[in-house]
């Protein structure tokens, strides 16, 4: 099911929030793209489409963090390498694959959706309110 970027989701900061509406939108694409049955390449078109932004966008708010002395930066960082390496994971899980299978479709669940929207919720939002205060 497509993620919804609404009130809930909205951390308060600008730059975060905007390239958010970004990386949920090619969220969504991934998951659209991997139903069972689709083509092989249209998942790992985007697959590597979603990974684009999301190195891009982890990069930008490490550095927002860093630039605010946010004392939690490390362990935001090891946060982000997580779930690059579970993407990277995805797309390892894809090639042996025909196409995407429901343990990718669930994996792509679990370790993409569900993972982002509580990142967001939690490790995003005390950014925000850090750089805020
Ligand atoms: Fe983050």
């Amino acid at each position: 099911m497509a993620i919804v970027f609404d009130e809930a989701l909205k951390t308060g900061n600008e730059l975060i929030d905007t390239q958010h509406q970004e990386l949920i939108a090619r969220v969504n694409k991934l998951t659209e793209g991997c139903k069972p049955g689709t083509e092989k390449t249209v998942a790992a078109n985007t697959l590597g489409f979603l990974l684009d932004y999301t190195n891009k966008h982890f990069a930008d708010e490490e550095k927002l963090q860093e630039d605010n002395q946010y004392p939690l930066l490390d362990a935001h960082k090891a946060q982000h390498a997580a779930f690059v390496k579970q993407v990277e994971e995805l797309e390892e899980m894809l090639v042996e694959e025909e196409g995407p299978s429901e343990a990718f479709v669930e994996a792509v669940k679990k370790n993409v959706v569900d993972w982002l929207l509580n990142h967001i919720c939690v490790w995003d939002k005390q950014v925000a309110q850090f750089v805020k205060a």
